[in-house]
C-alpha cells in the first residue's frame, strides 16, 4: 500500500559551508545613519544595514565549484580559456553563436544601444528599466512602453503583466513607421512592474508582428530563467518542458540578448551581450576593445569569467529556481497575514510593496517609496528600495518628473544569501511599520544628480 504524504515542502538545494556575520544596530544609530544617507537606501554603509534586501545583483553567494572555478582562472591578456568555456555555454543555453563578455549588464546595454540606434529612433518596449532606458535615450531613441495597461496595475492578477500590448505595438509602428523602430526591447521577468514574467504565446505573436514589418526582438535575459519557469508553471503546453528548453525556445525568437550576469548566473560581477547577427557582433566586437577591454576579457578577469561559466549550468537547475521563488513567494505570504499590500502576482526576484496604499495620505511629490524604504530601514535595519517617482525620473523634453502609476518599495532576494528566519525577521518589521504608517511624513528632494537619480538623490524630512 502507498504511503499517504502528508506535504512536501520546497527546500533549498544546498547547505552552508560558509558564513558571513551580520549585525544589529541600534535605532538611534540606524536614525543618523540614514539622515546621512539623505534617506537614500543606496547612500547607506553596508555594515549599518542587517538584512540586505537592496539588489539581487553581485548579491548572490557563489557555490564551491564557482569558487573552485575562481583558482582556475587564465588571466591571459588575450584569449583567455576561461573566455572560451563560457563561450561554449552561452551558446549552449542561450542559443546565440555569437558572444562579447563585458563587466556588467549596462556595458552591454550601452554597445548594443549605439550600435543598433539612430538619432531620432523609436524603441518599444514592455517597461523601461532604468539602465536600459537611459542607453536608449543617450543614443539617440526615444522609448516608448507598450506592455498591457494591467502591468501598471498593482492589484490586478494577470499570470503574465509582462506581456506586449499588440495593439500599442501596431499603433506605434503605424505611427512612425518600421524604419524608425530598429528593434522592440523586451524584458522578462519585467523588473519595474514587479518581476512579472511575458507568455510564450505572446512573445510568439509580438514575432510574428514585427516579423512581417522585419523589425527584430532584442532580449535583456538578466532573469530569464525565472521568465522559464513561470511559463513552465503557468502556460498551457510547458509543464512538461524542461527550463533549458523552455530558455531556449524564448532566445529563439530574439536577433540577440544582453545580460546582467549579476543576476541568474549567481556571480558577484559580469555581463553578456550575444547574438545571432554576425555583422552586429562585429560591430560589437569593435566596440568592446574602446569601452571594456579586449574582446576576450570584456572588463573581466579570467576568473570571473570562469564563475559566470559555471553559473550558467547552475542557473537553469529547476531546483534552485524553484526554491529562490520559493523564498519571494514565502515573503508574499507571511506579508498576507498583516495585511500588507504589494503587487501582485508574487514576482520573480522580489516583494514590491505598494507605497501609494500603504502611504495612502503622501501625495506622490513627498516620494512615499523613498519614504516608506527609510522607514523599514530605521525600524529594523533591513534595506530596500524605492521604484517609483524617483528611479522613474524626469522627462527629456519637458523636464517634469514622470508621474509612474506605480510607487513601490522593492525587497530583493539575493540567491542563496538568507534564510527562512531572516525573512521573517524582515515581515515583522514591514508589518510594524505598516500599521504605523498614519504617523509617517513624506520627503523633499535637496539634491539631484543629472541621470539615474535614485542611485545618489538626497532627501530631507518634510
Ligand atoms: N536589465 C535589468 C532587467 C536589470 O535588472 C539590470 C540591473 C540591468 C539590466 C543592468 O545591469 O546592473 O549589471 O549594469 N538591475 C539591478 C537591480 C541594478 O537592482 O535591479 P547591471
Amino acid at each position: 500500500m502507498a504511503k499517504k504524504v502528508i506535504k512536501r515542502s520546497w527546500a533549498e538545494p544546498f547547505k552552508i559551508k560558509v558564513v558571513e556575520p551580520i549585525k544589529m544596530t541600534t535605532r538611534e544609530h540606524r536614525e543618523k545613519q540614514i539622515e546621512i544617507a539623505g534617506y537614500n537606501t543606496f547612500l547607506l554603509k553596508s555594515e549599518d544595514v542587517y538584512i540586505d534586501l537592496l539588489t539581487d545583483s553581485g548579491t548572490n553567494a557563489m557555490s564551491d565549484r564557482q569558487w573552485a572555478g575562481m583558482m582556475v582562472g587564465d588571466e591571459a591578456y588575450a584569449g583567455s580559456r576561461n573566455f572560451y568555456h563560457l563561450w561554449d555555454n552561452v551558446k549552449k543555453y542561450y542559443g546565440m553563436p555569437y558572444f562579447v563578455p563585458t563587466h556588467q549588464g549596462r556595458a552591454a546595454e550601452h554597445i548594443i544601444s549605439k550600435i543598433l540606434i539612430k538619432e531620432g529612433d523609436f524603441v518599444p518596449g514592455n517597461m523601461y528599466f532604468t539602465t536600459t532606458r537611459l542607453h536608449q535615450e543617450l543614443a539617440g531613441a526615444t522609448f516608448v512602453d507598450v506592455i498591457i495597461d494591467e502591468a501598471h496595475d498593482p492589484k490586478s492578477k494577470h499570470p503574465f503583466k509582462g506581456n506586449i500590448d499588440l495593439e500599442k505595438l501596431k499603433a506605434l509602428i503605424e505611427k512612425v513607421g518600421a524604419k524608425k523602430i530598429p528593434y522592440v526591447s523586451i524584458a522578462g521577468p519585467v523588473n519595474m512592474a514587479g518581476g512579472q514574467p511575458f507568455s510564450m504565446q505572446n512573445l510568439r505573436d509580438v514575432y510574428d508582428l514585427c516579423s512581417k514589418h522585419k523589425i527584430k526582438l532584442w532580449f535583456d535575459a538578466t532573469r530569464a530563467t525565472e521568465n522559464a519557469y513561470f511559463i513552465k508553471e503557468r502556460e498551457a503546453g510547458y509543464e512538461e518542458k524542461s527550463i533549458p528548453e523552455i530558455l531556449k525556445e524564448i532566445c529563439s525568437y530574439f536577433e540577440g540578448i544582453w545580460v546582467s550576469a549579476k543576476k541568474d548566473l549567481m556571480v558577484n560581477i559580469g555581463g553578456i551581450l550575444a547574438t545571432k547577427n554576425k555583422k552586429v557582433f562585429e560591430k560589437a566586437q569593435n566596440m568592446v576593445v574602446v569601452y571594456e577591454g579586449l574582446h576576450t576579457y570584456g572588463g573581466l578577469a579570467g576568473r570571473d569569467m570562469e564563475a559566470m561559466a559555471i553559473g550558467l549550468e547552475e542557473m537553469v537547475e529547476f531546483d534552485n529556481i524553484r526554491a529562490r521563488i520559493g523564498q519571494v513567494e514565502y515573503c508574499g505570504k507571511e506579508l498576507d497575514k498583516y495585511g500588507v499590500p504589494y503587487v501582485l502576482p508574487i514576482g520573480g526576484h522580489a516583494i514590491f510593496l505598494d507605497a501609494k496604499r500603504i502611504l495612502s495620505h503622501l501625495p506622490q511629490d513627498a516620494f512615499p517609496a523613498q519614504t516608506l524604504a527609510s522607514e523599514i530601514y530605521v525600524d529594523s535595519g533591513v534595506r530596500g528600495m524605492e521604484r517609483g517617482i524617483v528611479s522613474a525620473g524626469r522627462d527629456p523634453e519637458t523636464g517634469e518628473h514622470r508621474y509612474p502609476k506605480l510607487e513601490l518599495v522593492r525587497l530583493t532576494f539575493p540567491r542563496r544569501v538568507y534564510t527562512q528566519a531572516h525573512i521573517d525577521v524582515a515581515v515583522e518589521s514591514i508589518a510594524t511599520v505598516y500599521q504605523n504608517r498614519k504617523n509617517i511624513t513624506g520627503l523633499k528632494m535637496i539634491y539631484e544628480p543629472e541621470y539615474l537619480r535614485f542611485f545618489q538623490g538626497r532627501f530631507e524630512k518634510l
